[in-house]
């Protein structure tokens, strides 16, 4: 298998060299030490793909070296276009090529509002919001262009429902998410025929090791260890569940598979139906 997005007509069985969803593929996930980028690379291996990864943190990096030693890791900042590069360099290494991209490199900024932030403090935070969130994004789909064009490959963008709805994280982390929702679409619509690029748009997940942004002194904070967070998660929902990484990754199997060969531009939504419920300001996301 040398491409996600076939031009041929094949459907995505007919061309499958193995049994997985994803039998064939060569994956680089970018923020997969943790949290759904970790989840996504069991998922893809489970489904037969090969997978590399680029991390920040020196721990989790060498705790998946540990765990899956025929994964090559590079330990690095994904928002320098340095990083990206040589991560994408050391998948072709290792795989001969590239078919699919995914980031799910993320910080979040616990709820604070315009009216809470010193005009200092969002003239800094803003720039480190808008740098690990998006510019990371940006930066990792450079990196990998030209082997996503050769394989015909495919770009998966982490949202959230912060990219559809306000009140599930505060002014900077929303934008940050709309603007990664604006990459998906600029993206897939210059990027077409060649390379598919869709957004998964997780809800509040359970599990991870989100963190809030150092720029907002919130770097020892985490998103899961909000009391109540499970319960409160399952209750705001329509199908009443509180969902972890695992959930989310077979979002990133489908859109990263030739069964989604005709989609472009577009996101699927693991939130438990926050379309269909009314966004509330809370403490949890
Ligand atoms: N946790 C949630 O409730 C939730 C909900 C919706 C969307 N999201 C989004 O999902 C994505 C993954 O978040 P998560 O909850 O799994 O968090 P996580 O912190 O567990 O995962 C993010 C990973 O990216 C790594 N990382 C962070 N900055 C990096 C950088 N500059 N370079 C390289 N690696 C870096 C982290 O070390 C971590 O391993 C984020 O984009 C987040 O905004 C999370």
């Amino acid at each position: 298998m040398s491409g996600a997005n076939s031009a041929n007509g094949a459907t995505g069985t007919g061309r499958m060299s193995g049994n997985g969803w994803l039998a064939g593929r060569r994956a680089l996930v970018v923020g997969a030490g943790s949290g759904i980028g970790r989840a996504v690379v069991d998922a893809f291996r489970v489904e037969g793909a090969r997978v590399a990864v680029l991390e920040r943190d020196p721990d989790k990096s060498a705790r998946l070296t540990a765990e899956l030693p025929d994964v090559p890791v590079t330990v690095g900042d994904a928002t320098t276009p340095g990083a990206n590069s040589a991560a994408v360099t050391a998948a072709v290494n290792a795989f001969g090529g590239l078919d699919v991209l995914v980031n799910c490199v993320g910080v979040f900024d616990f709820y604070r509002g315009v009216a809470e932030l010193d005009a200092e403090v969002i003239d800094r935070a803003f720039d480190d919001m808008f740098r690990v969130n998006v510019k990371s994004h940006l930066l990792s789909v450079k990196a990998a262009l030209p082997h996503l064009r050769a394989s015909r490959g495919c770009v998966l963008l982490t949202e959230s429902t912060s990219a559809y709805y306000p009140g599930r994280g505060g002014v900077l982390y929303v934008a940050s998410k709309f603007a990664v929702r604006g990459l998906v679409t600029a993206l897939a619509h210059e990027l077409a025929p060649e390379v598919r690029v869709n957004g998964v748009a997780p809800g509040g997940t359970l599990g991870t090791d989100l963190r809030g942004l150092p720029g907002l002194g919130l770097e020892d904070r985490r998103l899961d260890d909000t009391p109540g967070r499970a319960e409160a998660l399952a209750a705001r929902t329509p199908l009443g569940v509180a969902l972890s990484g695992d959930d989310h990754a077979w979002s990133y199997v489908f859109l990263a598979s030739e069964r989604s060969r005709g989609i472009t531009g577009g996101s699927v939504h693991p939130d438990g139906g926050m379309a269909v419920s009314t966004a509330r300001r809370e403490e949890h996301a």
